[in-house]
């Protein structure tokens, strides 16, 4: 054997695709779609602008890859890409460098992948669904997928009902056999939450994908075909809260879940007439007068509370007033007022600029301005 020969026998002769493994992860979050669930809040914003904890819940995605090491992300952008843009910029605010990708129109998170094939090269990356929530973030599973040259890594976890969620089958070593979007007979408890890994193999079958019966590429079509190409996917159950925040009480629960933990700090005006009891947050330029503000509870920027109650699990958007009323469990965005209302409002999704207020005008009736799919619950 010639010496030239030996070295070439030293050297693994590496395809492009497996060197990937070792570059860095890119990120692609999708904050396209029609966000139908929450009207008629989205009916005018992106359903990942509404705040949790008055932060819009797709800030948490893009915080929680880079704190994975993830700076490069293409955000995937719809009709409402205006505004995803205005709220983050160049990204430089989170650390990140932000690519805006505009999708035509929203036509499955397979075709979004193939949007954003030309920014996604050859690197691996971690595509999170913009209006999903995890609790502690991605570290541990980004360094798994990092290390184990997987063509793909999903993450699982065990919900009552899969109806409207993609589901992974697995077999007897938990290893991913198959996988069903939106199941009409429960095949698996094992939902497919939306935080996803893949290597540059899933370009290889985006392309040759169909719509499903909804019209849409399915990423879960593609990660099938991942599989039977005879690629490794990785699957993790994952014990973490996970919300899909596109219903009023889904992003309900992601503000109960980030309320409990927050801290104290009172960084507004608190008269002596007010009491704040726990771990409440009132930021800069809000004031609150002879009002009660129980925590876990947050009071946005500017806002104010005259002889008001906010109650456990309430987040109260900037410039927010509310007069003489009662309100637990809620969820208000900024701008909005009400005002002497005597029953309390609990269990609340509040949108911008909406006014609630009783008046002394007769005749003594309900008058309501009210968007569509707007909902009215009264005892
Ligand atoms: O939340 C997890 C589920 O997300 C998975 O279990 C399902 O397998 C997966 O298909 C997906 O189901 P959804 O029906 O909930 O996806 P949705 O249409 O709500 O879209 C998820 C996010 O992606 C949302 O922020 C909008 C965005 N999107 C959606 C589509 C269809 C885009 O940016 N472009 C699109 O074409």
């Amino acid at each position: 054997m010639s010496e030239s020969q030996q070295d070439d026998m030293q050297i693994p002769l590496q395809s492009p695709r497996a060197d990937a493994r070792l570059r860095p992860l890119k990120g692609l979050i999708l904050a396209g779609g029609k966000g139908s669930r929450l009207r008629p809040l989205t009916a005018t914003g992106a359903k990942q602008l509404v705040p949790v904890a008055n932060k819009p819940v797709l800030f948490y995605a893009l915080e929680q890859l880079v704190e994975a090491g993830i700076e490069e992300i293409g955000i995937i952008t719809g009709d409402s890409g205006g505004q995803v843009r205005e709220a983050i910029g160049d990204g430089s605010q989170f650390g990140a460098q932000i690519t805006y990708i505009p999708q035509d129109a929203p036509l499955g998170l397979a075709h979004a992948v193939l949007t954003g094939r030309e920014f996604l090269g050859e690197s691996p990356f971690c595509m999170y669904l913009g209006d999903n929530f995890l609790r502690r973030g991605i570290v541990g599973h980004a360094e798994r997928f990092r290390h184990s040259g997987a063509a793909g890594q999903i993450l699982l976890k065990k919900v009552d009902d899969t109806s409207a969620l993609g589901v992974a089958v697995l077999d007897a070593n938990g290893k991913v056999q198959q996988l069903v979007e939106k199941p009409k007979i429960p095949i698996s408890p094992y939902a497919v939450v939306g935080v996803y890994f893949f290597g540059p193999e899933i370009h290889d079958v985006v392309p040759g994908l169909v719509p499903s019966a909804r019209g849409e590429l399915e990423i879960t079509d593609a990660i099938q075909g991942l599989i039977d190409a005879g690629n490794e996917v990785d699957a993790s159950l994952i014990d973490d809260v996970w919300i899909d925040t596109g219903k009023k009480d889904d992003m309900l629960e992601a503000n109960r879940v980030v309320l409990s933990g927050i801290t104290r700090r009172i960084d507004g005006e608190v008269d002596s007439a007010s009491v704040l009891v726990g771990e409440v947050i009132i930021e800069e330029g809000a004031e609150i007068c002879g009002s009660s503000v129980r925590g876990p509870a947050i009071i946005g920027k500017g806002a104010r509370l005259d002889g008001a109650f906010v109650g456990p699990f309430t987040a109260i958007g900037d410039r927010v007033h509310l007069e003489s009323c009662e309100i637990e469990h809620s969820i208000v965005l900024a701008d909005s007022s009400v005002k002497n209302i005597t029953r309390r409002i609990s269990d609340s999704l509040i949108g911008r600029e909406v006014v609630i207020q009783r008046t002394d005008h007769r005749p003594h009736v309900m008058r309501l301005m009210i968007g569509d799919h707007g909902q009215l619950d009264i005892s």
